[in-house]
């Protein structure tokens, strides 16, 4: 049996603290159990408690159950000091310190609920979009609580919309890169100027509305264990994280020419600077793949092309997309390699698809919905080949067990495929309107996976492209952006306006959705961990600086 101290501090934010926690008793399979409590709740279902020893990069978290008890798993936490924290939204309590030996040990959690603005803080994107609509697209970038807690007035706000409109996707507060298009004000701005304006601090000292948010997770939800390793970098912004086949996580960073890699095993981490290929151009990268040499690829976005780490050598060969296509509008985004080593790259704005051959280095360009042409007149509106006006955006890319390629229209409705051999590329519609599909997954029966991240969709869809079949699961409030099936057969996704990440069993139809400790994460790409039992999901927290690891205890 062991010693176990517990120290409770005080925290200045929250209203009441109270911390306690003793006994020690032998427990075999559990390393820290305690039970967390509210005045106002009595014991409390669906309480995040991470624990984090000092001094260490790895975050281990569990979820209380109906009995508001939690439980680490022994073999998670080895003996020394620790940190618990949690997440409740609404509630909070100080940090504890937890001494752990080598036996089992006990802290029970009380919680207090905070004040209006310590709430806020605690908001995701999605959440402040229910307990105030119409805030549009402002939530892509960064959290929505510097838009609410603002003093702008209508003319501070019609120069801010400006500003954020110029900025490229995966700028950051510590590096506010620009779009390479100067974008100006547009009409609508006065009444939008006029309504954030309306809701803002800027005329009044609280909010007139209520803060919404979302149930706990309750049940299946709380059985679950999440490792979150911290990034070398506090600026680090990891939005596609994958594992290959030795267990090592590669990760592309969104903001900087940075690729790194994590070994879950120690939270070891190392980063590669990548070659600047278009100079004045924002450097970050996007989609990540791993060849079947287990090499990893990079889409390198505004650089207009491509980017793979030779891991024996440890050289970095850039390969950019061919000079005559380069234009302001060029992102190369998504990439996906083929059985055959074939690297297929996705150009989001020119909606082109190039197939490279990185022995030969030939490189052949298809557009991935021909005849359709910008009108940059009006903004981001299109004229399709029959004059149709709408907008098409090539997006993710994956290549199945023949070669095929299949990405997703996204700001539309459909899912491309194209045989390199011939050229020829085939539509599939998907049954939802607005659908917006983003990244799509082939599974190894050549099933084509995708999430439908449009608010109005939040589906999980899959196509059968030997029958043209389509089927699709409710999936609300995620917006589905990333997606992967597991080995088991279960689907994994999550998006940015919400901390959740969901978990369906396609043959039962059921879903899970699991709560990220950390607020306001920013959910991209979903990889699977198959080396757990049952796998688990692979994730970047791109706003987090955090690889996570959701591991289902069941
Ligand atoms: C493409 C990414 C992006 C989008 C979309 C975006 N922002 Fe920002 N925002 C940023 C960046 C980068 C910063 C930090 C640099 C700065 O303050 O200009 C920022 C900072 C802010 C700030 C805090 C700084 C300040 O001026 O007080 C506010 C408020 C804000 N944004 C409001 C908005 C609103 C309103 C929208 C929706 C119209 C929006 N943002 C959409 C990238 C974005």
């Amino acid at each position: 049996m062991s010693r176990t101290n517990v120290h409770s501090r005080m925290c200045a934010g929250a209203i009441a603290v109270l911390f306690f926690a003793l006994s020690a008793f032998s427990q075999s399979s559990m390393s820290l159990t305690g039970a967390v409590s509210s005045d106002a709740e009595g014991a409390m279902e669906g309480v995040l408690v991470k624990a984090k020893q000092v001094g260490s990069t790895i975050t281990v978290t569990v979820v209380s159950d109906e009995h508001g008890r939690y439980a680490f798993p022994a073999d998670k936490l080895k003996p020394g000091q620790y940190v618990l924290t949690v997440r409740a939204t609404g509630y909070d309590t100080a940090p504890a310190n937890v001494t752990l030996g080598t036996g089992a040990a006990t802290a029970d959690l009380k919680l207090s609920k905070v004040d209006t603005f310590a709430h806020a803080n605690q908001l995701m994107v999605a959440e402040w979009q229910n307990s105030v609509p119409s805030l549009g697209a402002c939530g892509g970038c960064h959290n929505l609580s510097y838009v609410l807690k603002s003093t702008y007035d209508v003319d501070m706000w019609k120069q801010t919309l400006v500003r954020m409109r110029n900025y490229e996707p995966g700028a950051s507060f510590s590096y506010p890169f620009l779009l390479p298009e100067r974008l100006g004000a547009r009409p609508a701005d006065q009444d939008f100027a006029t309504y954030l304006a309306s809701i803002n601090l800027s005329a009044k000292r609280m909010w007139d509305f209520e803060l919404k948010s979302f149930p706990r997770p309750k049940g299946k939800a709380t059985k679950v264990l999440i490792t979150e390793y911290d990034l070398p970098r506090f600026d680090a912004e990891p939005h596609d994280a994958v594992m290959d086949a030795d267990g090592m996580i590669w990760y592309s960073d969104f903001t900087l020419p940075i690729l790194g890699r994590l070994d879950p095993r120690t939270g070891e981490t190392k980063e590669w600077d990548l070659p600047e290929m278009r100079p004045g151009f924002p450097p970050g990268s996007l989609d990540l793949a791993i060849a079947p040499d287990g090499n990893p690829w990079i889409a390198r976005k505004f650089q207009a092309g491509v980017a793979t780490l030779d891991k024996k050598t440890g050289k970095i060969t850039s390969y950019s997309i061919p000079k005559k296509d380069i234009n302001t509008y060029s992102r190369t985004t998504y990439l996906a390699v083929g059985p055959d080593g074939t690297v297929w790259i996705s150009d989001t704005e020119d909606r082109m698809m190039y197939v490279l051959n990185p022995k030969t280095g030939k490189m052949t360009g298809h557009e991935t919905y021909p005849g359709f042409k910008w009108d940059y007149s009006q903004g981001r509106l299109g004229i399709g080949p029959k004059g149709e006006k709408e907008n098409h955006l090539s997006f993710g890319v994956a290549v199945n067990s023949k070669g095929i390629g299949y990405w997703a229209d996204s700001a539309n409705r459909l899912i491309g495929g194209m045989d390199p051999a011939s050229g020829k590329i085939k539509m599939y519609m998907i049954p939802t309107a607005n659908s917006d599909p983003a990244r799509v997954f082939v599974t190894p029966d050549d099933k084509v996976w995708f999430g439908e991240r449009n608010p109005s969709a939040q589906k999980i869809g899959v196509l059968d492209v030997k029958t043209g079949q389509f089927k699709e699961w409710d999936d609300r409030p995620v917006d589905p952006y990333g997606i992967v099936v597991d080995k088991s057969g279960h689907v994994w996704t999550g998006g940015t306006p919400t901390d959740f990440v969901t978990r369906l069993d396609p043959s039962t139809g059921e879903s899970v959705r699991y709560l990220l400790p950390t607020v306001n994460a920013s959910v991209q790409r979903a990889d699977a961990n198959n080396f757990t039992n049952p796998p688990s999901m692979v994730l970047g927290e791109t706003h987090g600086a955090k690889i996570a690891l959701v591991q289902p205890l069941e």
